[in-house]
């Protein structure tokens, strides 16, 4: 089957600096989850930009490669077109409205549909997380970071996505809420058949949901693989996973 995302040789630079990824490959298959790991200022959010048409915003340039989604190359293509042809995207720092109630939150992310499924689609993203549907009437700003992270992600999915790209996932959430949140992306995968591409700095927790991996560091690709291949690498251990400082926990 077709891989959903398909990333081929990607350079990119910024305005007065050089190259911010270098030769990336990557791709997600259709339904799975993919997991971007990568210390800070490695590319990562650069790739999503990249991948979501929101480069130019930010004075950044492909220089070669290719990126497909769905069959058709993107690159170049604004992120408005790309949100209609199936793209959702959870960007860094969740950017949820804050003066907003959750519901009106929601109904921004489904302002593509038509107006016939918007419902539908709003029940099925309290469905996923009910504590949205406890607080669809409050102010976006008086949620917690997990209930807004569940609401940034709440407003990619209800307009259906076949891919959705999650930059941080986990930053400054509480590992039981995180666990939570990709218990339920997996049902997401597995019952609409939705390729998420999920960007990490804690790498432990995504090694556990996600079925493949990427490491970036300093804008390449330097592991990837299955998920418990690239967690039981030598590398892995040591620069992410804290193998050294835990090795008598692991043990048990
Ligand atoms: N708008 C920009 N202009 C110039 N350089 C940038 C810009 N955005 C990012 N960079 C640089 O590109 C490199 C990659 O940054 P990027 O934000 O993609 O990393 P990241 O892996 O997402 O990091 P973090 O984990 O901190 O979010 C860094 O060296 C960063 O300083
Ligand atoms: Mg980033």
């Amino acid at each position: 089957m077709a891989d959903t995302l398909e990333v081929k040789g990607l350079s990119v630079g910024y305005a007065r600096k050089g190259l911010a990824l270098e030769d990336v490959s990557l791709s997600v298959p259709k339904g799975s989850i993919v997991a971007l790991l990568g210390a800070n200022g490695a590319g990562k959010t650069t790739l999503i930009r990249a991948v979501t048409g929101l480069l130019d915003l930010h004075h950044g340039h492909v220089t070669q490669g290719s990126v497909q989604f769905d069959g058709k190359s993107v690159l170049g293509m604004p992120s408005h077109r790309l949100v209609r042809m199936g793209m959702g995207l959870v960007p860094e720092g969740r950017l949820v409205f804050k003066q907003l109630t959750v519901e009106d939150n929601l109904s921004v992310g489904a302002a593509i549909l038509p107006r016939s499924a918007v419902r539908e689609r709003m029940d099925a993203v309290y469905t996923l997380f009910p504590r949205l549907l406890e607080r669809r009437q409050q102010a976006a700003g008086w949620l917690s970071g997990g209930e807004q992270q569940m609401l940034a992600l709440g407003r990619a999915l209800v307009a259906s996505p076949t891919l959705l790209l999650v930059d941080e996932l986990s930053l400054g959430l509480a590992p039981l809420i995180v666990k939570a949140i990709y218990k339920q992306l997996l049902v997401v995968g597995e019952t609409l058949g939705t390729s998420m591409l999920i960007v990490e700095q804690n790498a432990r927790l995504a090694l556990e949901f996600a079925a493949t991996a990427y490491i970036l560091d300093r804008g390449r690709i330097v592991l990837s693989g299955p998920s418990a291949d690239v967690a039981a690498s030598e590398a892995m251990k040591e620069s992410y996973l804290g193998a050294k400082r835990e090795s008598s926990a692991s043990a048990a």
